[in-house]
């Protein structure tokens, strides 16, 4: 068992009435409660901001219910979330208001953040969100396709990451409009991250055979038809390729895998494996059109398999491994 989400973030500030004209007058969060020169409670999101003058609240009160003295002094620090986009807006409203930014952070291409100060002295700070990275956070696995989705589980599992399933929170599955396996990734988890309001992982992949132009490519899944019958996806590829008399039975699969964050900041990343198509189809592992493919240096089929060897190699796994190296 962990705490879930931090509830109150607390400052000092011996000018409560300037501590709530900067809070509330400029960056504009509602001031719930004020207690004239001891305290200003503002409403952050689903969060707390509690502005405490020091000289109060570090003295005991006594009485029922009084909480304990904090012993506090400022100056503290405090971080709010914003956008790229909202980084710009917030500089240009604070050199408006006559407010200075102290100093700026690039983290090593992971984000923004700026810092400056508020009339008691404190550091407040806006940074993206993604400059923690998601260990230790949830993601939810943009996926209704349950043979993705565990892979994509599996995969996450040494990161400490709490993976919630699309399926599982209920969220639709968007339309799959793009034109490419990137264009097509990226919609589905901006889509979930939005609904969820949280990082979202979504992968758009497929079997592109070489022989058939690269089809079924982003219409791999669509092969199957709606009863996802992937024995009469795998008879297709195979008809086609024979009706095309095609002695080049080389395939490969894609996998695009898009990270979405709430503030809609999106990272890519593309994986792919070279093999050659057999028939008739073996092994009864993995999913898709996994029995008809021998990834290349190997002669078991994806199908026959154990999970952990495909993931060693699969297309999948080598654009998480892309996506670790960049997130975690
Ligand atoms: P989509 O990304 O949801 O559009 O679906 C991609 C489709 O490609 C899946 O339904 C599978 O049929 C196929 N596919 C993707 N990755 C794999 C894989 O690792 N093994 C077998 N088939 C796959």
């Amino acid at each position: 068992m962990r705490p879930s989400a931090i509830l109150e973030t607390i400052l000092y500030a011996e000018d409560i009435a300037a501590a709530r004209a900067f809070y509330e007058g400029v960056l504009g969060l509602t001031c719930v409660m004020e207690a004239e020169g001891r305290q200003a409670f503002f409403r952050c999101g689903g969060q707390m901001l509690l502005v405490f003058n020091p000289a109060v609240t570090s003295v005991q009160t006594t009485g029922k219910g009084v909480p304990p003295p904090h012993g506090a002094r400022g100056p503290g620090h405090v971080c709010f979330s914003a956008s790229a986009q909202e980084l710009e807006q917030w500089r240009a409203k604070l050199t408006a208001s006559n407010i200075e930014i102290e100093s700026e952070l690039d983290w090593k291409g992971r984000g923004r953040s700026f810092y400056f100060r508020d009339p008691a002295g404190n550091s407040v700070e806006f940074a993206e969100p993604r400059i923690w990275s998601l260990r230790g956070g949830r993601l939810v696995v943009a996926s209704h396709n349950s043979g993705k989705a565990r892979e994509m589980a599996e995969l996450l599992k040494p990161y400490d990451v709490e993976v919630l399933s699309a399926a599982n929170l209920g969220l639709a599955e968007p339309e799959e409009t793009g034109d490419s396996f990137a264009a097509n990734a990226e919609l589905k988890a901006r889509a979930a991250s939005r609904a969820a309001g949280l990082p979202a992982l979504a992968d758009d992949s497929g079997l592109c055979v070489k022989a058939l132009d690269g089809a079924p490519g982003i219409y791999s899944a669509r092969w199957a038809g709606p009863a996802k019958d992937f024995a009469m996806a795998m008879r297709n590829v195979e008809e086609k390729l024979q009706a095309k008399g095609a002695a080049d039975r080389k395939a490969h699969f894609v996998s695009a895998l898009s990270l979405a964050w709430p503030d809609d900041q999106i990272e890519t990343f593309e994986g792919r494996v070279d093999g050659t198509l057999v028939w008739p189809p073996r092994g009864t592992l993995g999913f898709g059109y996994d029995p008809m493919f021998v990834p290349d240096g190997f002669e078991m089929t994806f199908g026959e398999m154990e999970p952990s060897q495909k993931h060693a190699l699969s297309h999948r796994a080598r654009a998480f491994r892309k996506l670790a190296d960049a997130i975690f």
